[in-house]
């Protein structure tokens, strides 16, 4: 690890981020013509998330974008990651697109931009629209042809003003929480369906990525962001390092295959064979998949530890996601998760940027010359105002300074890393979690909506203002 004594400072033109998703901050649920998503229904849909919560106000991000903004140029921060409602701005998930949606997008550009915090746009966070999922969702073809539509709608109206796009958010959680182990929306268990979902993701990209391409400046920025795990085996037998080949085909390879390499891992159609043929994969999608990228985005919070098992633990499967009968790894009964060592989050996550640096490196050798962003990391802490209203978060501090410093490393070891967005700006509402899980800088008071910077936003900031991180110890935050 780096000696905590050296100053760990960044180059100069490295982007210090935070991040969000629509779903989870924006709230305005039913106003100015949107349409519920799978995430609307999933969450009003009783025992699906902690306590029945859902987004319908979340942190007010619609209403209060502008505070929000000029937050962020308070603490210094320099670029902001957040996601489009789809069925903000295209709500039936095809047709012509409503202009008051789009208006939104727009307007929060410009807050930005007039505030020099440079906005990167996700443009699929989660929230499919439900009319394209009562007509079959990821599993159906056709979504992917919708986003492709979708994706030129916000490339025609945005494309002028934001340079730096992602396509998908953690096309993993969408494909394997959404629709094998059903923890997250729209909560099916169908593992089949889960891999035909894997594949449409995979097209969306690759075909949105054109469809962007075709109606934006040819500076701009195309990306996407995986949560690639990094996997690591609980020993060196030949058992467990299959377990480990396993699971990094279905976390990793399934998506960076394609849309890398253009082919998806030999041992993922063979370990998956029993599940289905792949037959969906038409002549041509893996071209259309394998379009040249201008970056790649890494989402990372914990590393992923496994073995061979005979069979899984007894008992509902965690795995670090939510907990669920079901597995949201296709094809890998044989393989057991465990807890890696360390100290953990609020989540349960183990805290460990090695990993961080391992992720970093491991994709600048297999995706050379390929600027990186960490478009997401964080922690949940159980974070409460003091006496005065002030939060303090130490362990958040230390967990960004860890990874900080880890980024510093793989940058000083040869990675072209050019920024960081933390996970996240605010308090939020994160997923099946609901509010139990605060990942954010800054504090949000659920029964007023009010914002406070946590200490963690202003050690972040001071980083970004300075472009070194500070020390992490309490006494100098
Ligand atoms: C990531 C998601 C993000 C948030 C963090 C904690 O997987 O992209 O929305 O939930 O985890």
């Amino acid at each position: 690890m780096t000696d905590p004594v050296t100053p760990v400072t960044f180059p100069p033109a490295f982007l210090w981020g935070a991040a969000t998703s629509a779903y989870q901050i924006e709230g305005a649920v039913r106003e100015d013509g949107r349409t519920p998503s799978i995430w609307d229904t999933f969450s009003h849909t009783p025992g699906k998330t902690l306590g029945g919560e859902h987004g319908d106000i979340a942190v007010d991000h619609y209403h209060r974008y502008r505070e929000d903004v000029a937050l962020m140029a308070e603490l210094g921060l320099t670029a902001y990651r957040f996601s489009v409602s789809w069925s903000r701005v295209q709500p039936t998930g095809r047709g012509p697109a409503v202009q008051v949606g789009l208006d939104f997008y727009r307007r929060l550009v410009d807050e930005l931009l007039a505030k020099g915090i440079k906005p990167a746009v996700t443009l699929y966070h989660w929230d499919l629209p439900q009319e394209l999922e009562d007509a079959g969702g990821w599993p159906e073809r056709d979504t992917a042809y919708r986003f492709a539509e979708y994706a030129q709608i916000v490339g025609e109206a945005l494309g002028d003003r934001v340079e730096n796009w992602i396509t998908l958010n953690e096309p993993w959680c969408s494909a394997f929480l959404g629709y094998a182990s059903g923890v997250h929306a729209p909560g099916r268990t169908d593992p089949a369906a889960s891999l035909r979902a894997a594949h449409h993701l995979n097209l969306a990209h690759g075909l949105g990525t054109t469809a962007l391409r075709s109606v934006m400046p040819a500076r701009n920025s195309v990306a996407i962001s995986l949560n690639s795990s990094v996997v690591r085996p609980l020993s060196e037998s030949p058992a467990d390092l299959a377990a480990v080949r396993r699971i990094d085909d279905l976390a990793n390879g399934v998506f960076h295959g394609p849309i890398l390499k253009g082919a998806y891992p030999a041992t993922l159609l063979a370990a998956t064979s029993g599940l289905t043929d792949w037959s969906y994969v038409l002549d041509g999608d893996l071209r259309a998949i394998h379009q040249p990228l201008d970056a790649l985005g890494l989402n990372y919070y914990t590393p992923t530890l496994v073995s061979a098992a005979q069979e899984q633990p007894k008992g509902p499967r965690t795995d670090g996601h939510g907990a669920s009968d079901h597995s949201p790894w296709p094809a890998a009964d044989d393989v057991a998760f465990h807890q890696t060592p360390g100290d953990r989050t609020e989540m349960g996550w183990t805290i460990d940027p090695s990993g961080l640096h391992e992720l970093i490196m491991r994709y600048t050798k297999e995706a050379p010359g390929l600027p990186l962003y960490i478009t997401e990391n964080g922690a949940a802490y159980d974070d409460k105002p003091d006496a005065d209203g002030r939060v303090h978060d130490p362990e958040r501090i230390a967990y960004l300074h860890g990874h900080l410093s880890a980024v510093r490393r793989a940058i000083a070891d040869g990675a072209d890393v050019r920024g960081y967005y933390l996970w996240s700006l605010l308090d939020n509402f994160e997923w099946a979690y609901g509010y139990g899980k605060r990942f954010g800088a800054v504090y949000v008071d659920y029964a007023t909506l009010t914002r406070t910077p946590k200490s963690s936003a202003h050690w972040y900031g001071e980083a970004a203002r300075t472009g070194t991180l500070p020390s992490p110890s309490p006494e100098t935050t």
